[in-house]
């Protein structure tokens, strides 16, 4: 056999199984009384003999009025997850059959979020120092409950004593890109509390939206609220402009404050500057570098726009953070200093005036300068102030705490100055990041970070040296926006990666095991499905890989799944699996057409809805984009077409820097044409000092052509002329013959002509035989 016939037999494709994405069509697992399946874990953990039992004459008996706020969040959350409306009353002692919340002055030594539950046959009791601690031991009775809504629940008798391995375990949401509403927002903090997080960081200013009301500035918000949404996505049904618009007013923040301080949960708000400022200098342009006028941003990625450096400004920023901490009784205000790119700080001749007249040694060193002034009014307004690791460039104002999110290396180098560190890097905790390579993951950025990246992070580097670790305050996982026009999306992207944080977060290093933590997902599950939480279910798919033979009309099947669940059942007649289906072993041999049905079981139950795949001699004739590879890759991203306005949205995966995709090995054997379906998106990027970086070939003709090639360097095997404009759906089909064409071949397909201001995107290719 010729190589060519080889890769003929044998190309190889991974495609995705579709799930059916459902969040109500997790089945229930029994967790073993044995083994109590908590998130995140426990620093210690004893099992007694027996058991409690939990019905609707259970009392919550309240020792002290300082305990009662935990008792009742612990009611709360039992009656909305189980249904179960238990009555809280003050009394003295430790009564029997009753569930008991105290503070107790003897744990006096211990950490203010610590505490002690011990559950016996005739009582349960969450005892500690600080209604912090309190509450977090709530949240652990809270989850020994067994799923459902029975009249009588079990709790294992057991004594956990416990206490956070770190002071900041955080969460950032960006408000700015999409909004969020206020109840959204509480969703989020109350989903915190239940994984033990406690500092929320609000990114609420941005190029694209202003979204704290300043009293002083109402424009910030009038006019920095409201953005016109690139390409079709901003027009209304008559095609007139449709703005996006969004802000949180003052007495919705002390809101939301209130909100969150029930919680124990500090919320960090972010002022970014002095770039991600368009927003804010389109509302007031003598807060800007350059005299024309802006917009406020419809364009994702780096934008130029800085703030100036004129006193007034600065006047402004001191204004506007006096209202922020107004708002905000947290220690820490967030002031950014992130890809402030100095373009325009550096082509200014003013700017430069400021420079030599503030004795500043650059650019560099001039926002160092803005950064230290606001430390300044910070620290006199009794805050702290933390920043972007982008603040370390220039010198760090004296107290300033890091925010390192290019990686560890800018947290070292903080630490190693003196200084406090949250760690935060976009490799391992940007949860905006894709989390799977599925088909079904919604619109984001790769690289993927699947859950066990985030859990196998590590907040303490190793290279630090002993007397510097105490500096490294914690940790935070970043939710950026920019894809997320629905809190569906926020919630896809957040759960579970979660729960992966706040293991690392809480429990101590040496606690942390993957395995376990996988086995305990599926309680974690069930909790989510009965707080309404949208969780993911990419992570728990099962995924298909073919080894196709279209000659002999079959394939051969290998199933799996990311997490390693080891029982996965599939039927191929698409009848649903059920725990007596058949039990995957390894790869088998699947005539066609044939429609494979796949879950994993746990406890003899589908842990998602099962997945779904028609396969037959036309399915491996085509491809969609998802099942491509990038030609360069160099940045690929899962993007949403930018229309219509409302609704459902195709979503394309493309590489910004070189739109080109790749059908490895394609069998063009009996081929005569091949079709491409495709749409066309503004290029709503901005690149920055990354512009050169983007890549298109030159158009040969008025509106350029689809090119498809034998390798992207190889000979063209067809040109197809591009039509001005999409179709009425946003789309197009374009044909063409591939005649002389056989054996396997890498197709590469790309469209000529400059991607701004718009560009193709591939979202079909299909080959047809003779
Ligand atoms: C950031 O991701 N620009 C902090």
């Amino acid at each position: 056999m010729t190589i060519s016939d080889c890769l003929r037999r044998v190309a190889l494709i991974t495609l995705t199984v579709l799930a059916m994405a459902s969040a109500g069509a997790m089945a229930t697992t029994s967790a073993a009384p044995s083994d109590p399946m908590l998130i995140p874990a426990p620093v210690s953990m004893q099992r007694l003999p027996g058991s409690f039992l939990v019905d609707p004459a259970t009392q919550i008996v309240v020792l002290d009025p300082q305990a009662r706020a935990a008792a009742e969040q612990f009611a709360a959350f039992v009656a909305r997850t189980h249904r179960l409306q238990l009555k809280l009353r003050e009394a003295e002692g430790a009564n029997k059959g009753a569930i008991h919340f105290r503070i107790d002055p003897k744990a006096i030594g211990t950490a203010p979020e610590s505490y002690t539950l011990e559950i016996d046959p005739q009582r349960a009791i969450v005892s500690a120092r600080d209604p912090r601690g309190l509450l977090y031991g709530a949240v652990t009775l809270w989850q020994l409950l067994p799923p459902g809504d029975a009249r009588s629940l079990s709790l294992p008798a057991l004594r956990i004593d416990d206490t956070p391995r770190f002071a900041w375990r955080g969460l950032m949401l960006d408000s700015a890109r999409h909004f969020q509403t206020v109840d959204q927002i509480k969703q989020m903090l109350d989903a915190m509390a239940l994984h033990k997080l406690n500092t929320f960081h609000w990114h609420l200013t941005d190029d694209q939206g202003w979204r704290i009301e300043i009293k002083q500035y109402p424009k910030l918000t009038e006019v920095g609220g409201c953005r016109i949404p690139a390409g079709d996505g901003g027009l209304d049904a008559a095609g007139k402009p449709k703005p996006y618009c969004g802000y949180y007013t003052q007495e919705q923040i002390r809101d939301v404050v209130r909100y969150a301080a029930a919680l124990h949960i500090t919320i960090v708000p972010e002022i970014d500057v002095p770039g991600h400022a368009t927003a804010a200098i389109t509302a007031y342009p003598q807060l800007g570098v350059l005299d024309t006028p802006l917009v406020v941003s419809n364009e994702w990625g780096v934008n130029t726009n800085l703030f100036n450096v004129e006193e007034s400004t600065f006047v402004f920023l001191e204004n506007v953070l006096g209202e922020v901490v107004a708002l905000f009784p947290g220690a820490y205000v967030h002031v950014g200093g992130d890809e402030a790119v100095k373009d325009q700080w550096k082509a200014s001749a003013r700017v430069q005036e400021r420079i030599r007249e503030l004795g500043v040694k650059d650019e560099a060193g001039m926002q160092s300068y803005l950064i230290k002034r606001l430390e300044k009014y910070l620290v006199a307004k009794h805050r702290r102030l933390i920043g972007w690791d982008e603040i370390l460039e220039g010198g760090l104002p004296e107290e300033a705490t890091v925010m390192s999110w290019r990686g560890i290396e800018g947290g070292i180098e903080a630490a190693n100055q003196g200084h406090d560190v949250v760690m935060s890097p976009s490799s391992e905790l940007y949860f905006d990041y894709l989390q799977t390579d599925s088909a079904n993951e919604p619109p984001g950025r790769p690289a993927t970070i699947p859950l066990k990246q985030v859990y196998a992070f590590e907040p303490v580097p190793a290279a630090l040296a002993a007397d510097k670790r105490s500096h490294i305050l914690g940790l935070q996982a970043n939710v950026w926006t920019e894809h997320m026009r629905t809190f569906a999306r926020v919630q896809h992207a957040v759960f579970p990666r979660i729960a992966a944080l706040a293991e690392t977060a809480w429990s101590p290093a040496q606690k942390k095991n993957w395995d376990g933590f996988v086995a305990r997902l599926p309680a974690q599950l069930q909790r989510y499905q009965a707080m309404g939480i949208g969780y993911a279910q990419t992570p728990f798919e099962v995924r298909s890989t073919l080894v196709e033979d279209r000659k002999r009309n079959r394939a051969e099947v290998s199933l799996s799944n990311s997490l390693g669940y080891p029982d996965i059942r599939y039927t191929t007649d698409g009848s649903e699996p059920s725990a007596g289906s058949t039990a995957y072993k390894g790869p088998f041999s699947l005539a066609l057409p044939a429609e494979l049905r796949a879950a994993v079981f746990v406890d003899g139950k589908p842990l998602t809805q099962a997945a779904t795949r028609k396969l037959d001699a036309a399915s491996l004739l085509s491809r969609s984009d998802e099942e491509l590879a990038m030609c360069t890759g160099a940045l690929m991203l899962r993007l949403e077409d930018d229309g219509p306005a409302d609704g459902e949205r195709a979503i394309f995966n493309a590489d910004i820097f070189n739109p080109c995709w790749e059908w490895k090995a394609a069998d063009l054997d009996g081929i005569a044409s091949i079709e491409v379906r495709a749409g066309r998106m503004p290029y709503y990027f901005q690149l920055a000092h990354d512009e050169p970086a983007r890549k298109f070939k030159p158009a040969a003709s008025a509106n350029g052509e689809l090119e498809i090639r034998a390798g992207c360097d190889g000979a063209a095997l067809a040109t197809v002329p591009l039509p001005a404009a999409p179709d009425a759906d946003g789309f197009i089909t374009l044909k063409a013959p591939l005649e002389a064409t056989t054996g396997a071949q890498n197709l590469c397909i790309f469209f000529t002509g400059d991607t701004r201001p718009a560009m193709w995107v591939l979202d079909r290719v299909t080959l047809h035989p003779k």
